[in-house]
């Protein structure tokens, strides 16, 4: 019996053990920059911090982390284009994939060369701040995270989304007042969305109304199939008599307005309400 639990607690130290490597391997080796997660920053960055700096003519200090210069994938992702749906360019060799997937696997194969060189700037290091587990599953509800939601957590998150912001206003003499200005622009669609009430908010103002036109336009002809299909439903399974007698049948309702008469028609008129079915 000893011996049995002498080797079983062996077994199971020996597994720890593995984990334990396994896990120090993970986090050595995975010094590996998401893409995908870089490509959340990335667009967040275009929409909202590189195009406040254009409008003014200024640009971010050559020391902020986010500056364009330092994304470890600006060169890939801009030798980068999309054909159509399911086509995805490379731009150094001309070679065509299925899906962006493959083109980023591609990049990493045959041009890591292609990397920014010296750049220490992984964008998706800075995926806490700009909320890619909200950008990156399209989900509608957050009823348990906004439950479990910290607010001292995310003010922590929100002093280092504005001290970096900070670090990267424009080099040379701006006034207070401009200072401000950029950083308010900055960080209403950043730092501002760092608390537990619009931490889960997701800029969907230009989707919306691109979907109101989309529903403008589908209902009508969804509208138009659901009568098409339930008449088509009435016709084959009451509508499959001889016309004369269905006109007879009509008269002679138009005739007895209530009482014993027992077609399938009417009752599904009354059903329905009585409205009158075209033929
Ligand atoms: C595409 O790659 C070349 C280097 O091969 C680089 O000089 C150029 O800036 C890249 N294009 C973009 C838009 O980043
Ligand atoms: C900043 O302002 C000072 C004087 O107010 C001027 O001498 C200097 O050239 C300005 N620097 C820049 C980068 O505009
Ligand atoms: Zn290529």
């Amino acid at each position: 019996m000893v011996f049995g639990q002498d080797k079983s607690s062996r077994s199971w130290i020996s597994l720890i053990c593995v984990l334990l490597l396994h896990c120090i391997e993970e986090t050595t080796c995975n010094t590996h920059c998401s893409r995908p997660l870089s490509r959340i920053v990335r667009n967040q960055l275009t929409e909202h911090f590189y195009s406040v700096f254009q409008d003014r003519n200024h640009e971010p200090h050559s020391k902020c982390p986010l500056h364009a210069s330092r994304d470890l994938y600006r060169i890939q992702e801009g030798n980068k284009t999309q054909e159509y749906a399911a086509k995805w360019v490379c731009h150094f060799c001309g070679k065509a994939f299925f899906s962006e997937h493959h083109l980023d696997v591609h990049f990493d194969n045959k041009h890591s060369d292609k990397l920014v060189k010296g750049s220490t700037v992984c964008l998706a290091d800075f995926c806490d701040i700009f909320r890619c587990d909200v950008f990156e599953v399209q989900r509608k509800d957050y009823f348990w995270e906004k439950k479990l939601c910290k607010e001292d957590k995310l003010m922590v998150r929100k002093r280092r989304c504005e001290a970096l912001m900070r670090s990267c206003l424009p080099q040379g003499n701006l006034s207070v007042g401009e200072e401000f200005e950029i950083l308010e622009t900055i960080g209403s669609n950043t730092c501002s969305l760092l608390n537990c009430k619009d931490y889960w908010k997701r800029p969907h103002n230009d989707i919306s109304a691109w979907k109101i036109v989309l529903y403008a336009v589908v209902s009508p002809f969804f509208c138009m199939g659901l009568i098409v299909y339930y008449y088509a439903i009435w016709d084959y399974y009451y509508g499959d008599y001889p016309l004369d007698t269905k006109r007879s049948r009509e008269e002679e309702e138009s005739f007895s307005t209530f009482g014993n008469y027992r077609s399938t028609p009417s009752h599904l008129r009354k059903r329905y309400g009585e409205r009158p079915l075209m033929y």
